[in-house]
């Protein structure tokens, strides 16, 4: 394997350039108003596999955003690994937040960077580690070394559900065939105690709109005589969860699956607590839901939170004003056996029910997404495993995480595939918020492991 690491450390400058010129790119998958530097994406990533030595690479056209697809089919006795990952980013807003432009990447050392890490919105989230797919498949060309047959899906909608992949994935049955599908967008525990995700949480998003008096008042001549929907929405929003932080939606927990002691014994060994929460974050104390440590409260226990909330005035200086309505948006994070639409239709009867007479709600819903845990006990995650031990010199602790990849669900369902999802971030990368970033170290060691997958994927399946 030193061959590999040879080219690797060979070409670590051109590696690092070209993740900077994908970054420099803002393919914002949910405005519109970037829907050209989106395609301009999905076209630089499409060049990158051609020259990295992939065929038949194509840039399909969905219902949304484009899919870039490639592959390199080397023998049709080998095993196949099909690469998800995803070229589209989150808004870089806040922006006044960033120390540096979010579209023109800089490496900057951290504290748990001294290496440096590479600060660019979609850095960690998933270009940086979309992209060490590409290299590692280039350098595994290179050193002819390559031990699997490699198809790559590289989508541009993660960001806003990938509502068109689902119909992408059913026309397509056929071309995407494999073995295992490779993620790399989730993250390890840190540089030295490395992890491998064994969930992900499914996603339940709604807005909800509460409606008052037909038009906006006086608040001095009408308040007091008149419900307003700002009270009103967050006094309901309150009551959706009790004194031990759970949730009162009737049915809520229903289908729950409430995981073994011996279970939540093994997870209590990863060495997160309370207190790394508490540090990293600046908090006064942990807050969640009684009776379960703050790893378990972000892993095996859904949750719902309100992500926004607005109405009324909120412009410079004070105006007088009872409004006409308000709005939150909300979502729910969700764990084995629940279902996303269930969980969506209770919400909506439970959000009608305790709305007050002096108001009209609707509840609007936006994209969901299935909870997905991986098996430790096939070749996929074993593969896994043994890469990055290999990787790492130590062996990697399985962790459910805490968010959602609702493709990953429906790569089972649709193409009976299970998911490795081997990715290199860490929580404090600060994805989807001003300032994100990915060590250097973190994009080298995952451009080393990925073929120490390949290698044992194709041993373990002989
Ligand atoms: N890569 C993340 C998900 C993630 C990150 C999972 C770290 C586990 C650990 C993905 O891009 C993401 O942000 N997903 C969204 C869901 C989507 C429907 C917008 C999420 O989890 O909020
Ligand atoms: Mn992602
Ligand atoms: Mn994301």
């Amino acid at each position: 394997m030193s061959e590999i690491n040879n080219y690797i450390s060979e070409n670590k400058e051109r590696f690092l350039e070209e993740l900077f010129a994908l970054l420099r790119v803002p393919s914002i998958s949910a405005d519109s108003a970037y829907n050209t530097d989106v395609a301009k994406t999905a076209e630089i990533v499409k060049n990158r596999l051609v020259e990295a030595g992939a065929d038949n690479v194509e840039i399909c056209p969905t219902g949304g955003h484009p899919m870039v697809y490639g592959e390199k089919i080397i023998d049709p006795n080998l095993p196949t690994v099909l690469v998800y990952g995803h070229y589209d980013v989150q808004p870089p807003d806040p922006i006044d937040l960033w120390d540096n432009p979010p579209f023109e990447p800089i490496i900057k050392k951290t504290d748990l960077h001294p290496e440096g890490a590479i600060f660019a919105r979609g850095a960690c989230d998933d270009k940086g580690q979309m992209y060490m797919h590409v290299k590692a498949f280039e350098t595994m060309m290179q050193t002819n070394t390559l031990a699997c047959n490699i198809k790559f899906m590289i989508e541009g909608e993660e960001e806003v559900g990938s509502e068109n992949l689902e119909q992408f994935l059913h026309d397509n049955t056929e071309k995407l065939k494999a073995d295992v599908i490779l993620i790399s967008d989730t993250g390890i525990i840190d540089n030295n105690t490395p992890s491998i995700m064994v969930g992900l949480r499914g996603l339940s998003y709604l807005e909800v709109e509460v409606t008052g008096p037909n038009r906006d008042l006086h608040s001095g001549l009408y308040g007091g005589a008149v419900g307003n929907p700002i009270n009103i929405l967050s006094k309901m929003i309150a009551s959706l969860t009790d004194e031990n932080n759970h949730i009162t939606i009737p049915g809520f927990y229903d289908k729950v699956i409430e995981i073994s002691a011996e279970e939540r014994a093994e997870m209590a060994k990863a060495p997160i607590t309370d207190d790394t929460y508490i540090k990293s974050l600046d908090l006064g104390a942990v807050e969640g839901e009684k009776g379960y440590s703050s790893l378990e409260r972000t892993s095996i226990r859904p949750t719902l939170d309100v992500n926004g909330i607005w109405g009324g005035y909120i412009g410079e200086g004070a105006k007088t004003v009872l409004p006409s309505k308000a709005f939150a948006k909300i979502s729910m994070r969700l764990v084995p056996n629940q279902s996303d639409e269930e969980i969506t239709q209770l919400f909506s009867n439970h959000f009608e029910a305790i709305a007050p007479d002096s108001v009209k709600v609707k509840v609007n819903p936006h994209h969901g997404g299935t909870p997905y845990v991986t098996p430790t006990n096939f070749v996929g995650y074993q593969a896994a495993h043994k890469a990055m031990e290999d990787a790492f010199g130590k062996a990697p602790i399985p962790v459910r995480g805490g968010g959602s990849i609702p493709i990953v669900a429906l790569f089972e369902e649709i193409l009976g595939l299970k998911s490795v999802l081997m990715g290199f971030g860490l929580d404090s990368d600060a994805i989807h918020s001003p300032n994100e970033h990915y060590g250097v170290f973190n994009y080298f060691k995952g451009i080393e492991t990925i073929p120490l997958f390949y290698k044992h994927f194709a041993d373990l399946s002989k």
